[in-house]
């Protein structure tokens, strides 16, 4: 009979055997369309150990991508038909294969086929005819990259997950999160914020309570009015919001909102007591958001207020210090600029998001 914990270590042993064989084997795509270059290629990668597959166009290698999930891909920049270029913007483009490194192989000296590859996404470049050593170190330290790349995407899932169960437990908050991300990424449009910061606001929206998964049900999902020390230990969700995402250097622009989103203009916020502009912006910005999305949609203490009652309820907290007045107006001409016949629209202003 086997019971838990042998059950824990064998698939802990798969696990492990299935990654040693893994990374003992790396696949490496040869693409080009002379038979010659290819050999020499694929002889260089065998002696060194690799799996090594070809392909003769851009058409075929697409296809052995698909089949063959190489682990880097030599690719040969002059092509008949779809050229080295346009198979690297294919792969780059999507989410299955964007993470596979694609060194291009150039003639010697040939900048503007090198700066075209940049341009398309290419991670480096090789010249014919190939020097062992280079072609063995390249290849060596980009596939080391695109595991550990690998690991940061499965790393940024497994937050997401983790953010998506949270969501799931409190069934009074229905799309929040969604509707958060849309609305983020069309307010940080409107104010002309940067890609990076647009970014940084629509990942706030999946993961802002993230830390909610460290709070007991028994006091998350509480009807009724919080004790203070409920209400203490609900605000812990920052913190551990903050210390969930801290390891991961891609989380670096969405902590400050995890963080600081319960901050108030005057200093009444938590969990710094910051003032003003101490605040970061983005943080503010995302505060304004989520008010108003909480406002303008039913939760079981409160109806869905209409538009037009929701920014007067948030004008009068600004006036009370609350919020930054200026990001509040600006806020206000966004979702005017965003409602369909401002007149008649306050009944279903959200619907947009
Ligand atoms: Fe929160």
């Amino acid at each position: 009979m086997i019971d838990g914990s042998d059950r824990a270590i064998s698939s802990k042993t798969s696990f492990y055997s299935v990654n040693f064989s893994e990374s003992d084997r790396l696949k490496i795509l040869v693409v080009d369309d002379h038979p010659s270059s290819r050999m020499t290629a694929v002889a260089l990668l065998t002696i060194e150990g690799y799996d090594v597959v070809e392909a003769e166009s851009g058409p075929v290698a697409l296809k052995r991508v698909t089949e063959f999930n190489p682990d880097l891909i030599l690719l040969d920049v002059m092509m008949p038909g779809m050229d080295g270029y346009e198979v690297c913007r294919h792969l780059k483009q999507d989410e299955q294969t964007r993470l596979i490194p694609v060194v291009f192989i150039t003639a010697l000296g040939d900048k503007r086929s090198r700066i075209m590859g940049i341009e398309v996404g290419g991670d480096d470049f090789l010249t014919k005819p190939f020097d062992r050593l280079e072609l063995s170190a390249r290849v060596k330290s980009l596939t080391r990259q695109k595991r550990l790349n690998e690991d940061l995407d499965h790393a940024e899932k497994v937050l997401f997950s983790i953010a998506s169960a949270v969501e799931s437990r409190d069934p009074n908050t229905g799309d929040h999160c969604e509707r958060l991300v849309n609305m983020g990424k069309a307010f940080g449009e409107y104010l002309q914020l940067s890609r990076a910061d647009i970014r940084h606001l629509m990942w706030g929206g999946y993961l802002h309570d993230i830390g909610k998964v460290g709070i007991p049900d028994a006091v998350l999902l509480k009807k009724g009015k919080f004790t203070p020390e409920e209400r203490e230990i609900i605000n812990q969700h920052v913190l551990i919001g903050e210390k969930i995402c801290q390891p991961l250097r891609t989380m670096r622009g969405v902590i400050p909102i995890i963080k600081y989103h319960h901050e108030r203009w005057d200093g009444t916020g938590y969990p710094d007591g910051l003032m003003g502009d101490e605040i970061p912006y983005l943080a503010q910005l995302f505060q304004i958001i989520d008010i108003y999305d909480a406002l303008t949609n039913e939760r079981p203490y409160k109806p869905a207020y209409s538009s037009e009652e929701a920014l007067k309820i948030m004008r009068e907290e600004t006036d009370k210090g609350w919020r930054n007045p200026q990001l509040m107006e600006q806020f206000a001409e966004f979702i005017a600029s965003i409602l369909p016949q401002p007149a008649t629209a306050s009944n279903t202003p959200h619907r947009n998001f």
